[in-house]
């Protein structure tokens, strides 16, 4: 199987440069300089052409499987490379929102839906940001361009089924909304060819259920009067993201055991019948999260094509996830300078040398190991709150940090335990 090589190229927003110059410029680049390293991203500044200094902002390399390969360096001018370049603008436009007034408490506005244009600047950086085990991201995403493909090539679904829609579901703060806002992000980026227009319409269906409002089934109505409108459009990719999509069975539930009127089961049902309804697009991604484990009472939940589980992150995935914090420090100088390995290279290389930045990378690999069993979210909170308890300069080594992050593990540690009783 061919694995090729994604060069995605950020295009600097006040550039008019043709694409074609742009990549013509950009590979020219790559075969000037020897080699580079995956997951490393080179900024426009740093680029040796001038086209390049002044047209773009960053150019990043993406290849399935890149724990293997990330020590590889990549030839760009050898033939063998089968190279694939995504040339893409951000847009910096604040999402537009649609609120819902709560008549009870006169000034809260909640927000039902929030449409992005994308690629957008919000989401700059999120898939990176995001680890996991094995290969979880690149088959999330390689899923949705079969979805694509198929839906191009005209298979007809009566004989091969499948139904544009994706179940991410566990425990609260392993990413599952930051994953489904980076697929729909990542999608604007390596289709940019193929549509040309992507919106990404999140539906916060939590506040929409809520509590009753007179205005929620037209307001139901009025949205996807315009996600219609948007999918009429064949060049235009539109994901719509149902976040915490068990919020839809409980209100339903609610309504037929009497406890709400019976008019918010009519926009229940509303909004699963436009849901319904939409999914018949060959242009329509659904995305729906949820952290409760029982199934979920839904049809269109039920069969989705994918129904991916998202657990509390490995220790090689929390070394990752500190590593990146550590970098994050270091660049801000509240930590010293000193270098830590990557992951990969501390399993790779495992007994060879002897020197400081290999004691602390193991150091941090103890650190990771203590912290399985955090989320995501709690591991991201770790070096604050290491700062904050208990170091009281503004900058440290490397080593004092690591210790007030095992602190402040232990802490994390103990209060949810705490939470318990
Ligand atoms: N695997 C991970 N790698 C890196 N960061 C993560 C990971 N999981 C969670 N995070 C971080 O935790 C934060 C919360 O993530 P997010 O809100 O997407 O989680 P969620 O699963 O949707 O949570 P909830 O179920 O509570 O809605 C994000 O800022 C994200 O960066
Ligand atoms: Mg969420």
């Amino acid at each position: 199987m061919s694995n090729p090589l994604h060069i995605e190229v950020c295009q600097k927003v006040d550039s008019l440069l043709s694409v074609e110059d742009l990549s013509k410029a950009v590979l020219d680049e790559l075969k000037n300089s020897s080699s580079f390293d995956l997951n490393e991203t080179i900024l426009g500044k740093d680029c040796t052409h001038d086209i390049l200094k002044d047209h773009i902002d960053s150019i990043s390399f993406y290849r399935n499987n890149n724990e293997l390969t990330a020590f590889q360096t990549i030839h760009a001018n050898s033939n063998d490379e089968d190279i694939r370049l995504h040339v893409y603008r951000l847009h910096e436009d604040e999402p537009a929102t649609e609120t819902i007034h709560d008549n009870d408490n006169n000034s809260d506005e909640l927000p039902v839906a929030t449409h992005w244009v994308l690629p957008s600047s919000d989401f700059k950086g999120l898939w990176e940001s995001l680890y996991y085990d094995s290969d979880l991201k690149e088959n999330l995403l390689s899923f949705i361009e079969t979805t694509i493909l198929f839906a191009d090539c005209n298979v007809d679904p009566n004989i091969i089924s499948w139904n544009r829609v994706i179940l991410l579901h566990g425990p609260p703060g392993t990413g599952k909304t930051s994953l489904c806002k980076a697929l729909a992000q990542k999608l604007a980026i390596r289709f940019s060819d193929r549509y040309s227009h992507f919106a990404l319409v999140e539906i916060n269906s939590h506040s929409l259920f809520s509590k009753w409002f007179s205005e929620s089934g037209k307001l139901v109505m009025k949205m996807f009067a315009e996600i219609k409108q948007l999918l009429e459009n064949r060049d235009a990719l539109v994901c719509i993201l149902i976040d915490e999509v068990e919020s839809l069975a409980h209100a339903r539930k609610s309504s037929t055991s009497g406890t709400e009127p019976s008019d918010s089961i009519r926009v229940v049902n509303a909004l699963l019948t436009q849901l319904d309804q939409i999914k018949r697009y060959p242009n329509v991604l659904i995305l729906t999260t949820s952290n409760v484990t029982e199934a979920i009472d839904l049809a269109f939940v039920d069969r989705a094509d994918i129904k991916q589980f998202i657990g509390h992150p490995s220790e090689i995935a929390i070394y990752k996830i500190y590593h990146s914090c550590i970098k994050e420090l270091i660049k801000a100088r509240i930590i010293e300078v000193e270098a830590v390995h990557e992951i990969s290279h501390l399993k790779i290389n495992g007994h060879e040398e002897n020197s400081t930045t290999r004691h602390m990378s193991l150091k941090l690999l103890e650190l990771s190991r203590e912290s399985v069993g955090l989320s995501g979210r709690a591991l991201r909170k770790i070096p604050f709150l290491a700062h904050g308890l208990y170091l009281r300069t503004k900058t440290s080594t490397l080593s004092q940090f690591l210790r007030a992050m095992h602190f402040a593990v232990t802490k994390h540690k103990e209060d949810a335990l705490e939470r318990h009783y």
